[in-house]
């Protein structure tokens, strides 16, 4: 059965959303949301990555793995994608889910340690679900400046929010900032930014 059978396949949603609460009990500022990304926020994040690449693509916060398997579903090689997760029982998971990907069990906020010796290459692009405005501005600033040191230039450090403005300061940056419309179809509405070194 294909990756994107396994994804539509009710049962296996119904306990990768089971998971998902479960960790929100535990620890709702760490998870951000009470359930995963839905598909059409999933496809949207998905589309900034270049699937014809060769380079690795990181994914911050992957979770149950909504986003990965859509980037997979993209066209992006698993083998490609280094995810990182703070949570064991995701990492687990999505060992089962893309036995090919690099799974880095580890803290996106301390990314050049967490990553060390884990790039062969600086990567072709970034995607983030983690849930920044939980954190201090200082701290996502700096995840965003660590996050661009890692990959080549112009690659998109793609991040959704459900927020209304950009979830890290702008003004002065000089990076190129790409936001997208709301996207409605998401519970709850989110919109995706893109942060691109000139
Ligand atoms: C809002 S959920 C997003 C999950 C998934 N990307 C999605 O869109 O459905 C946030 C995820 O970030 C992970 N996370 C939170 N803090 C983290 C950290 N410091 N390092 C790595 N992952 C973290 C959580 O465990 C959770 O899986």
């Amino acid at each position: 059965m294909s990756r994107v059978a396994v994804l539509r396949r009710p049962e296996k949603r119904r306990e990768y959303d089971g998971k998902f609460l479960k960790s929100w009990l535990k620890n709702p500022l760490r998870m951000g949301a009470v359930a995963p990304s839905g598909p059409v926020l999933a496809r949207r994040m998905a589309s900034y990555v270049d699937p014809a690449g060769t380079g690795p693509v990181i994914e911050l916060g992957p979770g149950t793995g909504a986003i990965t398997a859509a980037l997979v579903a993209h066209g992006v090689d698993p083998k490609r994608l280094v995810l990182v997760e703070y949570s064991m029982d995701f990492c687990r998971l999505l060992r089962e889910r893309f036995p090919t990907a690099t799974i880095v069990h580890g803290d996106a906020y301390a990314l050049n340690r967490t990553l060390t010796g884990r790039l062969a290459e600086p990567a072709d692009a970034l995607v983030s679900g983690l849930p920044l405005m939980t954190r201090p501005e200082p701290i996502r600033l700096k995840l965003l400046n660590e996050a661009l040191g890692l990959m080549k230039p112009g690659a998109p450090f793609v991040q959704f929010t459900y927020s209304v403005t950009s979830p890290v300061p702008i003004k002065g940056s000089g990076l190129i900032v790409t936001p997208s419309e709301r996207i409605w179809r998401n519970i709850p509405p989110a919109r995706v930014w893109v942060y691109q070194r000139p």
